[in-house]
């Protein structure tokens, strides 16, 4: 007997299980560029900036406790380095995720240009999850093309094209700061810049320069030198080489569907402002798909993968709205919502006859509570259940999976189709503990061990033997049972919607 389902909390979960789309961790106004596995390989791969991509999942608790400094770091980085995320929770960029290794959430990628355009080197960014941190690597990994100048070789860089632009910053720094290496990527090509001490006096005196910071522009042949005297950030700066030309694009321009407007001059205007805003990464950064969080959610552009109709909150009645998970008590309910060789993924909770223990209601609310919180971004998640001591298969579950004493909680996972079982083996059943180990599971991490077919309901016994081939493929195989899992999925028994 399922004690705690609802009707109409499973009506509400067919409802939001309509959405395409899943809703992003960012918000619109977010400093975070919003990315899709379609735009990667033009605002990312053949960027001449260099990013980190944050691959995440909405219900994943390790990329909200990330959100703070990533949005933080994004700030910092604005106009240096691109801060961009992934939601890999939404169908269209599920593919692009498994491609990428994505192997556990949230991770993430540094991307910066490699030696052939269009080909970044990628690697995962092993740091601390700070925003100081992510700043400070990012920062290291912008190449330098700035060209340190001395006294001594300054007349040689002058006469270099001594016709066309050059600038010149004069520091007391002995390292190229990451503004200057990134103005460096912005005129690659354009205005070739140097960087010199304010040791090298005779360069000192050459320009008049006093202080330093101070950047100077060389506009080439005769003409004499322009000393900056705006602030000394990226924006002004690059507003002040923009006399002489307008900076590279960082990528390349998004192609622009033929408007409907058939005139050239539309066409022509509508590329002009895409480049304009393709060339600041701050400007890019507003341009993502996400909406505002728990408002809507987001609509397609293509009509195919679009769904009729957006979901709408649904009213919960009242005794609904504290979080539980179901309770089965009875063997026969147990098989058939997830000990059967046709189950996917369910988390059981065995309890021990005292059901009032502190671990048992610890180990059932944690269950709930990040049960509501996927429910409440309409994500899909496997069945939680609850089984009392009073269900015959709870103590054939703690002897034959050798769980231990009958008088504790256990927390396992099971999927009967697959054939598997893993247990939690956790210090208590707090829900942040619990929730990372869900994670987990969600992403096929971890060892999973045979689960015997004595503990599965008898029937279709030979269809798990046909699964079982697919256990021994590699990973990104295992992802897509997983993601494949969360759409095909049942309605769970429980639902409850009160944050929407
Ligand atoms: C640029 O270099 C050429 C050749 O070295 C020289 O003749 C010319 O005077 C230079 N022009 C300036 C403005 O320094
Ligand atoms: C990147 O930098 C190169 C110069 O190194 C420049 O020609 C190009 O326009 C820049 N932008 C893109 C999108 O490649």
């Amino acid at each position: 007997m399922v004690r705690t389902a609802t009707l109409a909390a499973a009506t509400a979960s067919l409802l939001l299980s309509n959405t395409v789309h899943a809703e992003g961790l960012y918000t619109k106004n977010s400093a975070v560029l919003q990315i899709t596995g379609l735009d990667y390989d033009r605002v990312i791969a053949k960027s001449n900036y260099t990013s980190i991509v944050e691959f995440y999942a909405p219900w994943c608790g390790h990329c909200r406790n990330l959100k703070p400094a990533f949005e933080s770091a994004a700030k910092s980085l604005a106009g240096i380095a691109k801060v961009a995320a992934i939601n890999c929770d939404d169908e269209m960029n599920k593919p692009f995720c498994g491609q990428m290794g994505v192997q556990g959430f949230p991770t993430l990628k540094i991307v910066r240009p490699g030696k052939k355009p269009g080909k970044p080197s990628v690697e995962d960014y092993q740091g601390q999850r700070t925003a100081k941190a992510i700043v400070d690597t990012v920062k290291d990994k912008i190449p330098n093309t700035v060209k340190r100048i001395t006294d001594k070789n300054l007349n040689e860089w002058l006469a270099e094209d001594n016709e066309t632009a050059k600038a010149i910053l004069f520091s007391d720094k002995g390292l190229t700061s990451a503004t200057l290496r990134t103005l460096a990527i912005d005129f690659a090509g354009l205005i070739p810049i140097a960087q010199i001490r304010n040791k090298e006096t005779e360069a000192m005196k050459m320009f008049g320069v006093q202080k330093v910071p101070t950047l100077i522009l060389l506009p080439g042949g005769a003409k004499d030198a322009i000393t900056y005297d705006g602030e000394m950030k990226k924006e002004g700066m690059v507003e002040f080489l923009s006399q002489i030309t307008p900076p590279n694009p960082d990528c390349p321009p998004e192609k622009v569907k033929k408007p409907k407007s058939k005139s050239k001059k539309d066409e022509k205007k509508a590329s002009a402002s895409q480049k304009s805003a393709d060339a600041s990464s701050t400007a890019a950064s507003t341009k993502g798909e996400t909406v505002e969080e728990a408002v809507k959610p987001v609509v397609s552009p293509d009509p195919e993968i679009n769904d009729d109709e957006a979901p709408k909150p649904v009213i919960i009645p009242e005794e609904e709205t504290k979080p539980k998970i179901p309770l089965v008590a009875e063997l026969a309910e147990l098989q058939l919502s997830c000990l059967n060789a046709k189950s996917k993924t369910c988390i059981l909770a065995i309890l021990p006859k005292d059901e009032s223990s502190e671990a048992a209601a610890s180990a059932l609310s944690s269950l709930a509570s990040i049960h509501k919180k996927h429910d409440a971004r309409a994500g899909h998640l496997f069945p939680f259940v609850g089984v009392p001591a009073s269900n015959p298969l709870a103590s054939s579950l703690v002897a034959e999976l050798k769980l231990g004493n009958e008088d504790e909680v256990h927390l396992i996972a099971t999927n009967g189709k697959r054939s598997w079982w893993k247990k939690y083996s956790g210090q208590g059943f707090g829900s942040l503990e619990v929730e990372q180990w869900v994670d987990a599971i969600r992403m096929g991490e971890g060892k999973k061990e045979r689960l015997p077919d004595s503990l599965l309901a008898e029937e279709a016994k030979v269809e798990v033997k046909e699964e079982k081939v697919a256990d021994q493929e590699p990973f990104k195989i295992e992802i897509e049972e997983i993601l494949d899992d969360e759409e095909t999925k049942e309605p769970e028994t429980h639902h409850e919607h009160g944050e929407l």
